[in-house]
Order: C-alpha cells, then sequence, then structure tokens
C-alpha cells in the first residue's frame, strides 16, 4: 500500500498554523506539527488551538525551537514542508524585540533551508511571508513585480527570509513557493490582531482603540482562504515563486466597526489614539498570479468571517472572556 504523505507545518499552534494542521489532516495528509509555544501571546491560548489536533490519528506535536533544535531528523520525513512559525506583528517590532524578529524569522527560516538542502524527498516547502515587504503603497493593488520596501521592522526580517527562500531555490533546487499574506482573520486570530481587539472590546462593552483617523484599508483575508492557498501551493506546476493571497475585498478600518455594528446589531464606542509607527496606510492584493498559477480564489466574505469570528470569540473555549 502506498505509504500517506506527510506534511511538517511549523507554527502548527498559532493561529493559521492550527487551522492548516487541520486541513491537512481532512486531506489524508500525516501531519507533525512543530512550536515552540514562543511567548509572544499566551500559551493557553496556543494549547487551545492545538486541542482539537492533539489526540487525532494521523497528527503527532514536537515542542521544538526552530533556532536551536536539531532540524534533521525532523525534516527527514517530510514530503511537504509549511513553514508557519515566524514572530508577527507589525506595531511591536521597533526597539529591543527586533532580535526576536531576526532569530524567529530570519535565523529559523535559514536553519530550515539548511536542514532541507539535500533532501531527497521534499516536494515543496510553502514560506509565509506577508504584505509587510510592500511597505507604503506606491500603485494599489499590490503587484508582485513591484519593488518591496517594508516600513517596518518586522517586515524587513519578513522580506529576508523571503529572500533566503530564493536564493536556497536557486542555488540548490529547494523547491519553495512564498505565499504573501494580507492581515488574515477569523476564528483563533491572535490577540494583538485589529479584528480580535475589535470584537473582544466590544463584548465586553469597552471602547474600540483606533489607530488614526480608521480610513486605513486593509485587504483582509480569511483564515481559512490562506490554508487553502497553502494547499494549492504543494500541488501547483511552479517552484521559485512569490503570491500575493488576500481576500478580494480592501475595506477600512471604519467600514469594519460599521460592518461589525451590524453583525452585533448594535452600536459600539470608539477611541482614537495615534498613528502607529511601522502601519502603512493601505494593503490592497492583485491576486492575479495565484488566481492564474495556484487556481486561488478567495471564497469567504468578510460578513460571513467576521461573524465566524464573534461565534468563536463568544464560546469558552476560545480561552477569551467574551
Ligand atoms: P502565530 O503567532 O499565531 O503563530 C506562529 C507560531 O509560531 C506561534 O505559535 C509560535 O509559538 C511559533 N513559533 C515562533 N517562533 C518559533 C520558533 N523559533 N520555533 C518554533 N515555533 C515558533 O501567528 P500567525 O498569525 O498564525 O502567523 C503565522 C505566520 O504567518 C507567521 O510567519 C506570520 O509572520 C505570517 N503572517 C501572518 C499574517 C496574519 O495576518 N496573521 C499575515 C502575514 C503573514
Ligand atoms: C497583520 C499581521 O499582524 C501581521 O503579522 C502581518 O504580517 C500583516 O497583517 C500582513 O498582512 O502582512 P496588520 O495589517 O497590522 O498586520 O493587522 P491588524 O493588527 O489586524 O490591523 C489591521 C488594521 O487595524 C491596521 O490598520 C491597524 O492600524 C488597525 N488597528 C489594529 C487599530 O486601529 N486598532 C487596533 O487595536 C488594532
Amino acid at each position: 500500500m502506498k505509504s500517506r504523505q506527510t506534511s511538517l507545518v511549523t507554527g502548527a499552534a498559532g493561529f493559521i498554523g492550527s487551522h492548516l494542521c487541520e486541513r491537512l489532516l481532512e486531506q489524508g495528509h500525516q501531519v507533525v506539527g512543530v512550536d515552540a509555544f514562543t511567548d509572544y501571546y499566551p500559551r493557553p491560548l496556543k494549547e487551545a488551538n492545538l486541542a482539537a489536533l492533539r489526540h487525532r490519528p494521523g497528527f503527532r506535536f514536537v515542542e521544538a525551537d526552530l533556532t536551536r533544535a536539531d532540524l534533521a531528523e525532523l525534516v527527514a520525513e517530510a514530503d511537504f514542508l509549511l513553514h508557519q512559525a515566524g514572530q508577527p506583528g507589525v506595531r511591536p517590532s521597533w526597539g529591543s524585540d527586533f532580535d526576536r524578529y531576526v532569530a524567529r524569522n530570519i535565523l529559523a527560516t535559514q536553519r530550515l533551508l539548511e536542514a532541507v538542502r539535500r533532501s531527497k524527498r521534499l516536494r515543496r516547502l510553502v514560506f509565509a511571508s506577508s504584505s509587510s515587504v510592500y511597505g507604503q503603497a506606491r500603485e494599489l493593488p499590490l503587484r508582485e513585480e513591484s519593488l518591496p520596501q517594508p516600513f517596518s521592522p518586522y517586515g524587513v526580517t519578513k522580506l529576508a527570509a523571503e529572500h533566503l527562500c530564493r536564493l536556497y531555490h536557486q542555488n540548490f533546487g529547494v523547491p519553495v513557493v512564498a505565499l504573501r499574506y494580507f492581515t488574515v482573520y477569523g476564528p483563533r486570530q491572535r490577540p494583538d490582531m485589529g479584528f480580535h481587539r475589535f470584537i473582544q472590546a466590544a463584548l465586553t462593552e469597552r471602547p474600540i482603540p483606533v489607530y488614526g483617523d480608521g480610513e486605513q484599508t486593509r485587504d483582509f483575508t480569511y483564515v481559512a482562504d490562506t490554508v487553502e492557498a497553502n494547499l494549492l501551493a504543494l500541488s501547483a506546476p511552479v517552484t521559485g515563486g512569490l503570491f500575493n493571497i488576500g481576500g478580494g475585498s480592501r475595506v477600512s478600518v471604519n467600514e469594519i466597526l460599521r460592518t461589525l455594528e451590524g453583525v452585533l446589531g448594535r452600536a459600539i464606542r470608539r477611541e482614537t489614539h495615534p498613528e502607529q509607527p511601522g502601519d502603512v496606510r493601505h494593503t490592497w492584493a492583485d491576486t492575479t498570479r495565484a488566481r492564474d498559477l495556484l487556481g486561488f480564489t478567495p471564497r469567504v466574505s468578510l460578513r460571513a468571517g467576521l461573524e465566524q469570528q464573534v461565534a468563536w470569540l463568544r464560546r469558552p473555549e476560545s480561552g477569551q472572556p467574551g
């Protein structure tokens, strides 16, 4: 009997990684999830992300830090490597925490690339890159050909990791695909992110913190669409490429809050905070390349996705006091 394909998912206890593991299991993969439980947000939230996975047949969890662990054994059995681990967050990437961004985004990626460089088995490495590599948009929508000029230290580290992926592809033929995710949302979203903070504040009747005038826009992307892009990247007949993965609609923070009022059926209070260093004014993904080469189309509307995230934050198992 043909053995099942093994996928190694880094960052498996995180927001996107945990959804990805579930979807790969559904697709019949054997999944090895690895995570270090970094302290960027509390471990119990990450344990909650993993809870449904821990006992599923076909899933194995390894607690390990990619910046230190011996990765040779971990990658030896992988047909696919979906590298989601990293230090996310645009606004906290200034100051003394930058060393975490360098270690978790650049060094961890370089160590993985070294570990897979001679693998005869690996068929695809998907790297979770970011719209943050673009920086302040000079023209919209953002296309992969645009010159990346990050506006935050976080974006610099994601761009450096993307370059490492490209050069291991060019020098050693590592079969890499980089996906530039645009502001992902949905159940299990990290507690530092916008939607999570907005919904949490609204549910606990606190004012919503809005940075600047709220007219900044993002191409918000539902997590299931992001996960689907990863699956498509595993079988697409291309390597060495970069792809924008966006949700298909560019929306301002103010419009998000109006939609949230519609979902909750009541008014919510806003509180203006200063614009944040590193926050770009607009993002908007041109996803033509992902559509043409990966067959990617975002499917979940903003309203439907927001309803899912509200429903999740209302549940006690989200680990959040709703
Ligand atoms: P997350 O913080 O929820 O998940 C990342 C996981 O990686 C965490 O559980 C963390 O413990 C783990 N990790 C970090 N460093 C590690 C290391 N050295 N060894 C092992 N595990 C480590 O973040 P997320 O929002 O799910 O983001 C996943 C990836 O997607 C990140 O690389 C992020 O930069 C990228 N990304 C996210 C978004 C978004 O909107 N969420 C957008 C663009 C790109
Ligand atoms: C998100 C992720 O956090 C990054 O890890 C990721 O790399 C990036 O997307 C990306 O697309 O590359 P960001 O767009 O800042 O970064 O996502 P949110 O934290 O959800 O913020 C969305 C918008 O809401 C921003 O304009 C932000 O200024 C605003 N916001 C956020 C507020 O007004 N108030 C808040 O309390 C939080």
